[in-house]
């Protein structure tokens, strides 16, 4: 197995089998106090010492099984954070367990963790938490082996204020009072199935809860509930679809937790719990793509996990190729070939975004000495997906390559897989199509920079209509705008109204007359659809639409989606009259953004972390 160049804990040694953890959570000092238990597996011969990721945390002690047992914490680094050494009081042999006890606090920088004051919240009465720990921030939140390596299950038991309700990406195991603390009660959750550390998950907050399947409930604050079950009742299809497509599904529930509007991502497939985005609330289910996404990483992902984050595609571009089979299942399969033009498109832009030659543009990079969110784009799930695409037109068609997806996940289900690995699976269950698989340029694909070698060819029935708009759109003329009205966009879908706008941001600038017209005639600032108005107000910017600047900037602030954040954000940047109330309005909301949004958004906007 190869050395992950994102963590200090060396799974070759030793691998963790179960943590059991007690969390007590004080929103006063923004502070978790916690112990956890770690089961580790000796691997070798005479182990005498292990090494746990940290960052930013405070050791308190350290005991194996029970005696007190010597650490040091080695130096820092700029974002592995630090190696907790730990020397063990006796020496083991290959095959025994130990069981390593840490007690620590959580520092308050913690990039797992943001902590929302009530203000933040849609209650507005009670604060909030949430944890966010893929890729490499389980470490400051506790200390593990914190690389995708290493599963392994978890028990836990937190101590939250006793107004409030915890919840953790596990099956929930019961709520008790406090015995140390009257206005507390402590929640208990169960993980039986082995999971990487970047899986763990918590949230404390006023939550509530309503059913919305025979095995799922959305959870979020009261204000999201109602708007929240009815945008993800497709739960329990999509479920079903997944199933007959990869296998039975694990791990007991799949609920869905919609959290504060600075949620960094769309999705996150923490186990048993999806997070949200509120952002995918667009009224008519419209975005629910997101969750068949993370429904696909229960196999992709959870059950078949990279090894590394060098293997990053493993994850995405599976979970991307699931996630439109099931789509395909749903809506048919134009809309499949829709979205994966789509996919190119936002390949594209990643491409060109990071500059062709950038090898973090590699299906497979080097990350020695990179930052995994610094790596972060649509390359692995775009070349990811666009690779399986043409191995399946390759290999026989959409039915013939799940067959093979499935295999993989039931070959793999429980471990910890890299690209060269998949590969020789790939060859072995293809065995009597090897010529075939050798034609396929793969140092081009996996190795390369830029844009893959090969283009799929994708069925254009669905992206005609927005392509033939764009095209007005570009060729007019001023004499032509009056010619444009409401009835061209009253077929689209908001799907094809998003490619629409899509399309146009990979041309030239429109004249701003244009985009004004096209204002008048679509009333596009009245769609509240996130994906639409994202684009719309990129387009707005990028045509250099003064009274866009201020709404998009409120976009950036209003949520934080680093999806949608940051490329606003960079979009007001690029525009030198605004350049500087880009900057003002980013320090304005530092303090109070996500962590790991506000540090890529500094570096985004070259502001340094002092000022
Ligand atoms: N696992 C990712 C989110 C993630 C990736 C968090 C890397 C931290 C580091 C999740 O499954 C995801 O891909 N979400 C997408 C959904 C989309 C591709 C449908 C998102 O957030 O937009
Ligand atoms: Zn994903």
């Amino acid at each position: 197995m190869s050395a992950d160049p994102s963590s200090f804990a060396s799974a070759a040694k030793c691998v963790s089998r179960h943590l059991n953890l007690s969390l007590h959570v004080d929103f006063e000092s923004r502070v978790i106090r916690g112990k956890v238990a770690i089961t580790v597996e000796v691997l070798e011969e005479r182990l005498s010492s292990l090494t746990l990721d940290t960052r930013d945390l405070k050791i308190v002690s350290v005991d194996a099984n029970g005696q007190a047992a010597r650490f040091t914490m080695g130096p820092r680094h700029s974002f592995k954070g630090t190696p907790l050494e730990i020397t063990l009081p006796f020496d083991l042999s290959r095959g025994q367990h130990v069981i390593v006890e840490v007690t620590y606090r959580t520092g308050p920088t913690a990039p797992a963790l943001q902590w929302l004051t009530p203000q933040q919240t849609a209650g507005k009465k009670r604060p909030y938490l949430f944890s966010q720990c893929q890729a490499h921030h389980c470490r400051s939140m506790l200390p593990c082996q914190d690389t995708p390596a290493v599963k392994h299950t978890y028990y836990a038991q937190v101590s939250v204020p006793k107004d409030l309700v915890a919840a953790m990406s596990a099956l929930r195991d019961g709520q008790d009072a406090d015995p140390q603390d009257a206005n507390r009660v402590i929640y208990r959750f169960r993980q039986n199935v082995a999971m990487p550390s970047y899986l763990i998950a918590l949230v404390v907050g006023a939550l509530e809860s309503r059913e919305i399947g025979p095995r799922s409930r959305v959870w979020s604050e009261a204000e999201y509930v109602d708007r929240a079950a009815f945008e993800f009742s497709e739960t329990e299809a999509m479920l079903k679809t997944a199933e007959e497509l990869a296998g039975p599904y694990v791990w007991g529930s799949y609920d869905i937790l919609v959290l504060p509007p600075s949620f960094p991502y769309g999705g996150m497939e923490n186990p048993c719990l999806t997070f949200a985005t509120p952002t995918l609330l667009a009224g008519d289910k419209s975005l629910s793509n997101v969750i068949a996404h993370e429904i696909s990483h229960s196999w992709t992902g959870n059950l078949v996990t990279n090894a590394t984050w060098e293997h990053f595609w493993l994850n995405e571009g599976h979970t991307v190729y699931l996630e439109r089979m099931i789509c395909a299942r749903l809506e048919g399969e134009p809309f499949r070939q829709f979205k994966a033009m789509g996919g190119w498109k936002d390949l594209q832009d990643s491409v060109s975004t990071f500059g062709a030659q950038n090898p973090l543009t590699n299906l497979v990079p080097s990350l020695r000495e990179v930052d995994p969110d610094d790596a972060f784009s649509s390359v692995p799930y775009e070349k990811g997906f666009a690779l399986l695409y043409h191995l399946e037109s390759l290999l026989g068609g959409p039915e013939v390559f799940m067959g093979f997806v499935k295999s993989y996940i039931q070959m793999f289900a429980y471990r910890s897989v890299t690209t060269a690995q998949w590969k020789d699976f790939l060859f072995a269950y293809f065995k009597d199509k090897v010529d075939v698989l050798q034609q396929v340029d793969w140092d081009a694909w996996m190795f390369t920079p830029g844009m893959p070698p090969v283009k799929p060819a994708y069925d254009t029935a669905l992206a005609d209509a927005c392509i033939a708009l764009c095209r007005r759109w570009i060729q007019a003329t001023e004499r032509d705008l009056s010619g444009f009205g409401a009835s061209d966009v009253a077929e689209l879908s908001s799907h094809q109204l998003v490619e629409f706008l899509a399309l146009l941001l990979q041309e030239e600038a429109l004249p701003l007359s244009h985009v004004k017209r096209m204002q008048e005639a679509y009333d596009l600032d009245a769609r509240m659809n996130s994906e639409v108005r994202f684009r719309w107000l990129r387009l707005c910017v990028r045509s250099r639409w003064e009274e866009a600047v201020p709404a998009a900037l409120r976009m950036a602030t209003e949520q934080g989606r680093m999806k949608f954040t940051r490329p606003l954000f960079r979009e007001v940047f690029g525009f030198d009259k605004y350049r500087e109330e880009a900057v003002r309005v980013f320090l304005a909301h530092r303090s109070a953004m996500h962590p790991v949004t506000s540090g890529l958004v500094a570096k985004d906007l070259k502001v340094s972390a002092d000022q």
